[in-house]
């Protein structure tokens, strides 16, 4: 099931933008990205990754709304560096060191995934 959507993310991916060079060797593992996910990151960029969790409003900087035209637009490799090595004053901090390099590119498989949703 999980294969399914993904396959059909991949092939609208090459339809709509040239594709990047693939992060890694798919399929990558969702099921581990959703539990990074939901472990670090749904608490400011919500469950759905619409940038609205619990920690949003109190942040000076509003996170990430996946969903956004200008992250969809992002290839994996440079969503992965953001994660990589966070972004300079914003409270989106680098993650190199607390996540393992397949565990940063499942989150991303998983954020993709995410930005394929409706509400
Ligand atoms: C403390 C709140 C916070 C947490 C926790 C957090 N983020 Fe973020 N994230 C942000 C903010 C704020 C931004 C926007 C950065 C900016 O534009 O200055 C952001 C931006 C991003 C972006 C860039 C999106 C784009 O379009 O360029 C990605 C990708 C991302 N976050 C992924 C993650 C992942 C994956 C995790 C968990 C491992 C995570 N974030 C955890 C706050 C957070």
């Amino acid at each position: 099931m999980h294969r399914s959507l993904l396959s059909g993310f991949l092939l609208s991916a090459t339809l709509l933008a040239p594709m990047p060079a693939p992060a890694q060797d798919y399929p990558p593992d969702i099921t581990r990205g959703k539990s990074v996910y939901e472990r670090h990151c749904l608490a400011c960029h919500g469950m759905g990754g619409w940038g609205d969790g619990p920690n949003a409003a109190s942040l000076k900087v509003a996170p990430a709304d996946f969903h956004r035209f200008s992250s969809f637009l992002k290839s994996d490799e440079e969503l992965l560096r953001t994660i990589e090595h966070g972004v300079v004053y914003s409270p989106m901090h680098s993650w190199r060191g607390q996540l393992t390099d397949g565990e940063m590119q499942d989150v991303v498989a998983y954020i993709r995934l995410l930005s394929q949703q409706g509400r």
